[in-house]
């Protein structure tokens, strides 16, 4: 475990990385909540669509069908619980075969899966069970075909919810909060099936009329993984930061805090913190008693420890199985960190006692609450399991276990804090949950579950909230190296870790701060996003990332089909007028795409055709560049382009090798990618020999060749010697793309166009250029984050187009571009 410095709630190193240990970063707190939104532009077809419809009332689904058939799907409904007579529950496999015969009966393109029906009551905490079984089952029947695809406009999983058309955040209330299980189900799914498309639709009941018409239109609609509709108008979520309020509560000695779980973990740094700071009593929990002191693996040193460990799954006691042995060494660690625990909160003398009870036993936490109540002011529902493992490869048992820890859990606490009048509260000041941003944006791989069960504590806490009970939700990142994340390296690729520090010192001012609600805390973002994820979440501001996932998204355009580590391809749809600097070029009069730009969104194919594992890579050279220009020309002022991508380790390096299309072939080239942070530095003010004769000077169209000037504002050109040079201001992405949040190019464009007007010097008077080549580009420094878009805002050009050889420098000298085997031919 790694404890960086600390910083305030909200201290000045939000966002930035910590230098001790780059898996650990300053966190940031966002708040998630409703905005109205533009009508959905539905972009993909569900014609010929095989669709699987289930959970809901009867007549939701048969609403539902009746709408996928009108547009072209065949809509199957899906084996319920009630059709598996006498269906036991989650360990009863009856259910996995009924869905299995439904798979095996004809293929699944789609699932529109209505969720529970009726409205929630904490009497009745298990309703999700049997609905969300036969989600889990139907899934997991159409595993082995969904994580095989490779088209990414075939399958989509859409889960509808019934939170009032504002999925829950407009303070409202909500109806039906387990609709928050399939939402944090839903978006969990493209982790794991990487071409699935999501979407989580929540209705009001006064669109329920039209629930058929939605899901239609939704189906059809990658953008935005969660929206609702109420009285037509449609809303997604939006995030953007917000600091902790001012504490509002003071905790006293004599005042009761009980945690749920707390004895180990995470929630053990906040509760040592709580009895330490103010002195107050604190309650923790755990399903076990407390070992009897006498056992040998308690008094252990941890090497000791670990020894004993690896002897007793080799040696196994009593003929026991690999899988037992190593449950109950597990449960040794965690009750050794219990006892130490609670040994060091004794032994400072805290006010930190420890009682068994399973969260999920309503009897047991009634028990547990009713004597403590008169004192308590504040439950901390920390108790939660993980199971980190795909989700074909889980149980129903499992699932619903994960699942249940969090949403019993909650149930359990509010019947037990309802008061002998009916009130609720008992004057608890905050019920905190501890949710995690799995639920919030998609866990990582084998999370689902997880994700559902935390998604779902938002929503109850919103329910309960409306009730009369604050309850406050934090949604965390990993937590550096503590508690339950299985594989904390694995982990970090998605997002960096809280430091143990920051993390207990958040939750406390949270806790103080008693502002009911849902808070966010996320560090930065890893690469690890599956290609829909930045659209899904477009709405996200306030990030220092949300530069480079709108870059990844604009460039990325329509993900066509995706291998993930292996290969992707997508289509940009150009639109002449839509940016300034697609009306930038013109040749022999007709509208073309600049090289620039194509480069830009070939070079970003590398976004997605990661190595496998996402370890950090860096752009370094562009290879075997061929581009016809005559393929590039917009058609009445439309374009697509498409590009493909299939990456490889090649000598220590990788690559991508991408090739190019409109309506016809355009070229391709090969994307390098090395871990170096650096790549060429140099020679800066050397240049590349040439011919001795002076060059050509480009003026007005060369070779056909026109900039318009808009964006580029290329010329000045010098002959220095038998060099060409010119000193050029680069454009800003604002300059260029008229977007909120202008993409980030992964290379000067600005240089590139000039080099290729510079190269055109040498097609014969009178041709027209046709074909662009780079033989090699070759990019300095840190990347795009750096020189190429930060400092560097005018840049020297200088080459000679005989030679094809040519260098970009900032104008104090630091090499950015190196480009060899440049060719401009006509045709
Ligand atoms: N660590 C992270 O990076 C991270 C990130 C985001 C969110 N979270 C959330 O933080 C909370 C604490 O997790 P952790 O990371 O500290 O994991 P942990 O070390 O495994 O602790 C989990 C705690 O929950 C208790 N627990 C589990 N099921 C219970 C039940 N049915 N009844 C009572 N107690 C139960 C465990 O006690 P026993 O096993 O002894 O019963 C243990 O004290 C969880 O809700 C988790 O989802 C953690």
């Amino acid at each position: 475990m790694s404890v960086t410095e600390a910083t305030g709630p909200d201290g000045a190193t939000e966002g930035r990385p910590e230098a001790a240990d780059t898996s650990v970063s300053a966190v940031l707190r966002h708040r998630w909540r409703p905005v109205e939104t533009a009508p959905a532009v539905p972009s993909l077809s569900l014609k010929g669509r095989s669709v699987a419809v289930l959970g809901g009332t009867a007549e939701q689904r048969d609403g539902v069908v009746a709408a996928l058939a009108t547009a072209g799907a065949s809509p199957r409904l899906a084996p319920t619980t009630g059709d598996v007579a006498g269906w036991s529950g989650p360990e009863d496999s009856r259910l996995a075969e009924a869905m299995a015969a439904f798979v095996a009966a004809g293929p699944v393109d789609g699932i529109v899966d209505l969720g529970v029906a009726g409205a929630f009551s904490a009497a009745e905490p298990d309703l999700w069970v049997a609905p969300f079984c036969a989600t889990v089952a139907l899934v997991q029947a159409t595993y082995d075909d969904w994580v095989a695809e490779d088209d990414a406009r075939r399958l989509f999983y859409l889960a509808v919810t019934r939170m009032g058309g504002r999925l829950g955040y407009d303070g409202q209330g909500v109806e039906q909060p387990l609709g928050g299980i399939w939402s944090g189900f839903a978006k969990g799914l493209p982790q794991e099936l990487p071409n699935c498309r999501v979407k989580v639709l929540d209705v009001a009941p006064p669109d329920l009329g039209r629930l058929g018409e939605l899901v239609v239109t939704e189906a059809c609609t990658p953008e935005l993984y969660e929206v609702g509709y109420r009285n037509g108008r449609r809303a997604a979520l939006a995030a953007a930061t917000e600091p902790v309020g001012p504490p509002a509560v003071t905790l006293r000695p004599g005042d009761v805090v009980l945690f749920t779980g707390g004895a180990r973990g995470i929630g053990a740094a906040v509760a040592r913190r709580l009895a330490e700071r103010h002195r107050c009593r604190v309650v923790v929990t755990g399903r076990s008693p407390l070992p009897d002191a006498s056992e040998p693996w308690l008094g252990m040193d941890e090497e000791a420890f670990r020894r004993d460990a690896t002897d007793r799954l080799r040696h196994r006691p009593d003929g026991r199985s690999v899988a037992e042995v190593r449950r109950e060494n597990e449960r040794r660690a965690d009750l050794r960190e219990v006892v130490a625990n609670l040994a060091a909160a004794r032994a400072d003398g805290l006010d930190l006692e420890y009682r068994v009870c399973d969260a999920t036993d309503a009897e047991a936490v009634a028990a547990l609450v009713r004597p403590l109540a008169a004192r308590l002011k504040f439950v901390v529902h920390n108790a939660g399991i993980a199971s980190p493992t795909r989700l074909r490869n889980k149980s129903l048992v499992t699932v619903t276990g994960v699942v249940r820890a969090k949403v019993a859990g909650f149930a359990n606490l509010v019947a037990a804090l309802e008061g002998p009048a009916g009130g609720v509260g008992h004057g608890v000041e905050l019920l905190c949950n501890v949710g995690s941003v799995s639920g919030r944006v998609g866990g990582t791989l084998g999370q689902v579950d997880y994700a559902a069960a935390n998604e779902a504590l938002t929503r109850l806490g919103f329910w309960a909230t409306a009730g009369g009970l604050p309850v406050t939700t934090m949604c965390w990142t990993t937590w550096a190296r503590v508690g339950l994340i299985g594989n904390y390296d694995a982990a970090i690729r998605w997002g960096t870790a809280v430091s143990l520090q920051e993390g207990v010192t958040r939750w406390e001012a949270e806790m103080l701060a008693a502002r009911p609600g849902e808070v966010m805390f996320l560090g930065r973002i890893g690469r690890a996003l599956s290609p829909r994820q930045p659209g899904g979440f477009a709405k996200f501001r306030d990030h220092p990332d949300v530069v480079w996932m709108a870059s990844a998204r604009h460039h990325l355009g329509e993900i066509v089909r995706f291998v993930p580590f292996r290969s992707a391809t997508s289509v940009n749809r150009f639109r002449r007028g839509d940016h300034p600097c697609l009306g930038e070029l013109t040749v022999g009069g007709a509208p073309t795409l600049p090289v620039g730009v194509v480069l830009e969104h070939a070079a970003a194919v590398a976004d997605w055709v990661a190595m496998e594992g996402w370890p950090e890579l860096h752009l370094r050279e562009l290879r075997d560049v061929h581009l016809d220009l005559d393929a590039l020309r917009f058609d009445e002022g439309e374009l697509a382009l498409t590009k493909s991508g299939t990456g490889r380790s090649l000598d220590g390096q990788w690559v991508v090798d991408v090739e190019l299309a409109t309506s016809r072939p355009v070229g391709g080239l090969r994307l390098v990618l090395a871990a170096e942070r650096t790549g060429w530095e140099g020679p800066a003010a050397t240049a590349p020999a040439g011919p001795p004769s002076p060059p050509v000077m480009p003026e007005g169209a060369v070779a056909g060749l026109r900039w318009r000037g808009a964006v580029h504002r290329l010329g000045g050109w010098e002959a220095r010697g038998h060099l060409l040079g010119a000193r050029v201001p680069l454009a800003r992405p604002s300059d260029a793309w008229m977007h909120t949040s202008p993409p980030r190019a992964p290379l000067p464009v600005t240089a590139v166009e000039a080099i290729v007007q510079g190269a055109a010097t040498t097609v014969p008077a009178g041709g027209r250029a046709r074909w662009v080549r780079l033989g090699s580009v070759r990019l300095a420094g840190e990347g795009p984050g750096s020189a190429l878009n930060a400092d560097a805002t005018v840049v020297d050009v200088v080459g000679s187009p005989p030679a094809g050889a040519w260098r970009v420098t900032t104008t104090g000298g630091r090499p950015l571009l190196a480009c060899e085997g440049v060719e401009v031919l006509a045709s």
